[in-house]
């Protein structure tokens, strides 16, 4: 991935209809990514920000318009096609954290290792989740089952377990969101592009969504670049 756009929307449209109600949650966007490019989506509740993010992370395809990545048209690919690429190149940070409770922090990490095409050995593996914890500061948690730990730590375990497989894009759904201020001041060094710079598996750049207080119009998505607020 080294063109200088990595990402590129155009004119992406998003309806959906559920029993007889269309929304159009996306409508008409554009927006350019380059390489090394920390970006925050920004708008009001229901604005679409996260129906945006989870078409930027292959878990949805836009009703129309034309998505690439590296030049490669991902617009219109199958569900196995962007599972791979997404397990591939892609780390996403739900808004709800969908960690795994049955599972304990080690194996919530190891979890997206074992399903991708690289196989670690044993020690190897071990060394990449420990590694992921050291990052978000929270080796001593590791066999903690997810609800045991506080928002904040679940919100730290989700940003490791989207570095997991070293992905060249990461996407993060309000980081803030679910936690109280104090918290959300405490992971933002976590995913900050000064921080996943100093990583051992720096990610090319990353992608968050936040809520901004200013009322805007649905067909204006915050697509405000507020990157430089965010970096310590
Ligand atoms: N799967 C779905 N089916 C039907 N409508 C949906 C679906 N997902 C989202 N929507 C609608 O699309 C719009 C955008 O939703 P989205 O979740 O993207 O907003 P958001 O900006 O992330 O909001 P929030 O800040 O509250 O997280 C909303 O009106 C929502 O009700
Ligand atoms: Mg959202």
């Amino acid at each position: 991935m080294n063109n200088k756009h990595v990402i590129e929307l155009k004119n992406i449209t998003k309806k959906f209809a559920l029993s007889g109600m269309e929304t159009l949650a996306l409508r008409g966007v554009n927006l350019n990514v380059t390489q090394g490019e920390y970006l925050s989506i920004s708008g009001p509740s229901g604005c679409g920000k996260s129906t945006l993010l989870n078409i930027l992370g292959l878990l949805d395809s836009p009703s129309t318009g034309t998505y690439t990545i590296a030049g490669n048209d991902v617009s219109n690919l199958d569900v196995n096609q962007r599972a791979t690429l997404r397990n591939k190149h892609i780390g996403f940070v739900f808004q709800s954290f969908n960690l795994i409770d049955e599972l304990n922090v080690f194996d919530n990490i190891a979890l997206p290792i074992k399903y991708s095409s690289t196989a670690l050995s044993n020690t190897a593996l071990k060394e990449r989740v420990m590694t992921c914890l050291e990052l978000v500061q929270m080796t001593h948690r590791a066999e903690h089952r997810p609800n045991q730990l506080s928002g904040g730590q679940q919100q730290r375990i989700a940003i490791a377990r989207a570095l997991a497989n070293q992905p060249d894009i990461l996407l993060i759904d309000e980081p803030t969101g679910n936690l109280d201020s104090k918290n959300g001041e405490t992971t933002r060094p976590y995913y900050c592009s000064d921080s996943l710079n100093n990583c051992p598996a720096p990610s090319r750049f990353s992608i968050t969504t936040l809520h901004w207080c200013m009322p805007m119009k649905p067909s204006q998505i915050g697509l405000a670049n507020h990157g430089k607020a965010f970096v310590y």
